[in-house]
């Protein structure tokens, strides 16, 4: 008789049969930074913090020492700052740039990445350049990815490793590659969202942001999570405009994307398991409901086995040190 469970029959056979693996180094941890000097507890996201610079600064160094090689940050922007054309999103002062050279500072061996896009510094709350049409909103696609190249430069200027256009505006990593490539950024890497669906998962985090679209939404420049073919269009565009690691987001409902774009590219895949998720599991942590620990792994570890190289998540800290 053939019988499967002689390779489950003990944790060492286990351990030799294993397919897949998670460890600390495939984590990207997303931190959100705020221009105070109190780190503030998220309510949309228990756990969550929106940290000083400082704050910010020490969080990224413990997550660091347990082997996250890498932190992408979101900044929560003051109103007052926020504007129709986005200006502050490449104000070399500004917060992102300042947390960027506080952070290499005090780990010059830590992976800085940043997201680029506008929704945090544009009034409309869009990730592009808005203007209205009567009751109709449009996104201007050339007009953004101008703004966006400047936004990217800001934070190479600022010393980050890797920049992460999550806006969805078709033709910014060309033209991102070609800016940072003019102003001497060639070691700068393109992380692409590259598969971006106009997904519910991501309200948690617009709340912690405040970052919300103020009137529509944003399903004319993110995917329908009806489609799939339409994530292999964007992978092949990403690849040939020169994306250094290319993303599926989000991740757990997502995971045939992944597989299939991992079947489509040579370049490295990311997931990124989204405010949603993360609100999902510590929901149904907090109570007992769920074991909260087991459901990490055990959802990160789904993420891996369906392709992806690395894993954006809040629980990258967690998960970590729970991996020690
Ligand atoms: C915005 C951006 C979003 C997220 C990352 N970058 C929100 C959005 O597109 O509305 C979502 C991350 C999350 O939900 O954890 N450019």
């Amino acid at each position: 008789m053939i019988r499967p469970r002689r390779n489950r029959k003990s944790p060492a056979v286990r351990a030799l049969v294993r397919e897949n693996s998670i460890s600390a180094s495939d984590f990207i941890y997303p931190l959100f930074v705020h221009d105070k000097d109190v780190d503030e507890a998220i309510d949309s996201m228990p756990g969550c913090t929106r940290w000083s610079i400082d704050g910010l600064v020490k969080e990224a160094g413990e997550a660091y020492a347990l082997g996250v090689p890498a932190v992408v940050l979101f900044p929560a922007i003051a109103e007052n700052l926020k504007t129709p054309q986005a200006e502050e999103s490449h104000n070399d002062d500004g917060l992102v740039p300042r947390t960027i050279k506080a952070l290499k500072a005090a780990y010059p061996g830590l992976c800085v990445i940043t997201d680029v896009a506008l929704d945090p510094y544009n009034s409309d709350g869009h990730d592009g350049i808005v203007v209205k049409n009567g009751d109709d909103l449009e996104i201007l696609n050339d007009e953004t990815v101008e703004v966006l190249c400047q936004q990217a430069l800001s934070h190479a200027r600022a010393g980050a490793d890797m920049v992460s256009p999550s806006d969805m505006m078709d033709g910014r990593v060309e033209a991102i590659r070609e800016t940072l490539d003019l102003e001497g950024f060639q070691n700068v890497s393109i992380m692409a969202y590259t598969a971006k669906y106009a997904s519910a998962f991501y309200g948690p985090f617009r709340g912690a942001l405040e970052s919300a679209p103020k009137a529509g939404d944003k399903k004319t420049y993110q995917m329908d999570p009806a489609n799939s073919r339409e994530a292999i269009r964007e992978t092949l565009l990403d690849e040939e405009e020169g994306a250094d690691i290319l993303m599926v987001k989000p991740a757990g409902p997502y995971l045939d994307i992944i597989a299939k774009m991992r079947e489509t590219t040579t370049l490295p895949v990311a997931a990124y398991q989204v405010s949603g998720e993360y609100l999902m599991i510590k929901s149904a942590s907090q109570d007992g409901w769920l074991d909260e620990k087991a459901i990490v792994l055990e959802s990160l570890t789904g993420i891996k086995r369906a392709g992806a190289d690395l894993i954006l998540t809040y629980f990258a800290k967690d998960a970590a040190s729970w991996l020690k």
